[in-house]
């Protein structure tokens, strides 16, 4: 038996933009998605705890799956095509992130699968073909994904994503420093979200460009703040790019609501994160104020995290014989 797991993520800058080509920086939350796979008799069983949904599939992989647990059967094709015999096999998938939230658990749960699988054949995937194979996965999830979520469920710490570019690491000097991750507790469809900003570009690119190009240089200066370790610095730009995807669209009532209690609670700024319409906000805290407003955003209700930033990236967390 075989368990991966992979870390799920946050978008600190520049989501959505990212889809049609400009730069945008992740970083690894201590949230990980965990795969354990071990030989079956004669079916290949598929079964996800946070679904609680379970599929049983020939070798052939013929049957049909809930679309759910679809982007993992996209998976073993992908290995298929890569050279690893399909084998009788039980997999359980368990997520600590919550699901639709935008902490990328779709391609954390791939990444982790890819790797368990290919490691039970003896052969664990490197990082660039782990990458391809769950990218796999991801399509059929999300439709039209940057990648970006997959780049840092494989890689881990933080890292710059430009679409069709390997990523690259990006020198973070923020220990002084934590990530809070609260869940508005709202669902919502990434693919939608993506499609609904790419119709608002098409339909408004003499305006939108220059939305496009603002991003792209507030990455260059996040870069810059983040070799700094300059907090405050990445605060207001979060709180300019959580305006700026506002513009576009994918913020809610709630999510504006949840961004501006965390300011007021002492955040040093405050962004949604991921695909928005629903998911998560997040925040950069002074270490030793965290815990206060963690506790503060607990009082009101919401679902809280505290996360360190660049988090261990896909590893193979143990191996019995
Ligand atoms: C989702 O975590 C990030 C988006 O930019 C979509 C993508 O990059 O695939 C909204």
């Amino acid at each position: 038996m075989i368990e991966a797991s992979a870390p799920g993520k946050v978008i600190l800058f520049g989501e959505h933009f990212v889809v049609r080509g400009t730069r945008a920086i992740a970083t690894a939350v201590n949230l990980r998605a965990r795969v354990r796979v071990e030989r079956a008799e004669d079916k290949i069983v598929i079964e996800s705890k946070n679904l609680d949904l379970r599929a049983v599939l020939e070798r052939s992989l013929s049957s049909d799956v809930r679309a759910e647990l679809a982007p993992y059967v996209s998976v073993l094709r992908a290995l298929q095509e890569r050279g690893y015999s399909l084998v009788p096999h039980r997999a359980v998938i368990a997520s600590e992130m919550p699901l639709s939230a935008g902490l990328g658990s779709s391609a954390a749960t791939s990444v982790a699968y890819a790797l368990a699988y290919s490691a039970l054949h003896g052969d664990p995937l490197k990082e660039e073909e782990l990458f391809q194979v769950s990218m796999a996965g991801e399509r059929v999830a999300h439709g039209n994904p940057s990648g970006i979520d997959n780049a840092i469920a494989v890689r881990g710490g933080t890292i710059v994503y430009r679409r069709g570019e390997p990523p690259k690491g990006a020198n973070a000097r923020l220990s002084n420093f934590l990530l809070l991750v609260v869940n508005s507790g709202d669902m919502r469809s990434t693919k939608e979200a993506v499609e609904g900003v790419l119709r608002l570009a098409e339909r408004y690119w003499d305006v939108m460009e220059r939305v496009y190009a603002a991003v792209d240089r507030l990455v260059e200066r996040a870069l810059q703040f983040m070799e700094e370790g300059n907090g405050p610095g990445l605060g207001e730009l979060m709180n300019i790019n959580h305006g700026l995807l506002s513009a576009v669209g994918v913020s809610t009532t709630k999510l504006d609501l949840i961004a501006h209690e965390l300011r007021r609670a002492g955040a040093l700024g405050s962004k949604l994160t991921g695909a928005g319409r629903g998911g998560c906000v997040i925040a950069l805290v002074e270490k030793e104020r965290a815990e206060q407003v963690a506790r503060h955003m607990t009082s009101l209700g919401y679902e809280t995290y505290v996360s360190e930033v660049g988090a261990p990236g896909a590893r193979v967390e143990y191996i019995f014989k």
